[in-house]
């Protein structure tokens, strides 16, 4: 037996939409990708979308769109998904972490002020694990400093807070379409902004530098070819157009969760928030305070040998070897995020999962709990 981690959903919708455009003239470049942008513009409420071959692709371009390089220091969190920071890197500014507030697991607003120096250009929020908690407390504090909002929403296509969707807080905002994400496109990603301007240059950084109406050897700046195909914006488009059937059914595997797990006080379970309309990216619970991180290795060990496919979602960012190596990051420097990241097990979570496949993931995770706990 074999529960995964993932899985996408892909119907025939998607299989035919592909299909069209293989049997077309136009693989990349074609009507497919303003098709996709358009659907974008729409659904999250922006003037402008951009679609690149990545999240990563994505906050790169935010980056340079920005004018972020050398010398520049960009807020962010130590508890995401590495890109969030290194794209940061790529561009040649410096990642600065802030701590995490512990029940929503994004960076901590109240902290953000403390971190503002001279050389701060953006602040770079994430919602992570589609958790959009807090968003509007970093862009206060964020404005009120004269400081872009890139806002890494690659978690939470879907998820609303206080009525305001996830892609229109930040001055620019990226999703990412990886096939663990809520829409997949194989691989791809979106820069959703309401500035031209930041647009603009973004379509022209995705292709090679090439500018508005020139031809295809002429070249404005460095660019890079980031560009998405019409293949995958096909998938996209299919996929979007499924947007509110793919959150009810994450919404209703959480809920199978929380039901069958909410009594074992051994396990800090997911809820959604207040005031908040959660697109689940994944289901990721963590063991109670008092768990140590190489009992939380054993329990993952323990269920992959059953069949179960669990993870560690996340590693602290800043604890990375080549990033302790660099910045000079040591155990203690963010004691929340670590506290945390020493605790979580990331459960087999996606669409169609059924009830039957949860009830045994619970049933494998209270064995390995007893296991624990009987010093095994
Ligand atoms: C928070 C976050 N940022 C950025 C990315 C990067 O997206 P991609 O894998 O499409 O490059 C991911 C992807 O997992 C992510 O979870």
């Amino acid at each position: 037996m074999q529960i995964y981690l993932s899985r996408p959903d892909i119907t025939e919708k998607e299989i035919e939409a592909v299909c069209e455009v293989l049997r077309s003239p136009n693989l990349s470049l074609g009507p497919k990708l303003p098709e996709f942008e358009g659907a974008f513009t729409q659904y999250i409420g922006a003037k402008r979308a951009v679609a690149v071959n990545s999240g990563t692709s994505g906050l790169f371009l935010c980056m340079l769109a920005l004018g972020i390089g050398q010398g520049d220091e960009v807020i962010t969190t130590p508890f995401t998904f590495i890109a969030s920071a290194t794209t940061i890197m790529m561009a040649g500014a410096t990642p600065v972490f802030v701590d995490i507030e512990p029940s929503s697991l994004n960076i901590d607003a109240a902290k953000i002020e403390s971190k503002i120096t001279d050389r701060t250009k953006a602040v770079l929020p994430v919602e992570v694990f589609g958790n959009p908690l807090g968003m509007d407390k970093v862009c206060e504090i964020a404005y009120k400093h004269n400081l872009a909002v890139i806002e890494d929403g690659c978690e939470a296509l879907g998820s609303v807070l206080n009525g305001k969707k996830v892609g229109t807080f930040g001055k620019m905002s990226v999703f990412a379409f990886y096939p663990n994400k809520q829409i997949t496109t194989g691989e791809g990603g979106m820069i959703l902004t309401d500035d031209d301007d930041l647009a603009d240059i973004c379509v022209s950084l995705r292709n090679q530098g090439r500018g508005k109406g020139d031809g295809w050897l002429s070249h404005e700046r460095l660019g890079y070819n980031f560009r998405l195909c019409d293949i995958n914006c096909a998938l996209g488009i299919a996929q979007l157009s499924r947007i509110e059937e793919i959150k009810a059914k994450r919404s209703r595997v959480a809920k199978w969760y929380q039901e069958m797990l909410a009594d074992d006080d051994r396990l800090i379970v997911p809820t959604e928030p207040d005031g908040c309309d959660m697109s689940w990216f994944v289901f990721v619970v963590r063991l109670a305070e008092g768990y140590t991180d190489r009992q939380r290795d054993n329990i993952i060990k323990a269920m992959r040998g059953e069949g179960i496919q669990v993870s560690n979602y996340f590693p602290p960012v800043h604890l990375q070897p080549f990033m302790a190596k660099q910045f000079g990051y040591k155990k203690g420097d963010f004691p929340i995020t670590e506290s945390v990241c020493e605790r979580t097990i990331a459960l087999p979570f996606y669409n169609n999962l059924t009830k039957d496949e949860v009830a045994i993931v619970r049933r494998k995770l209270v064995q390995a709990l007893d296991k624990s706990a009987s010093g095994g």
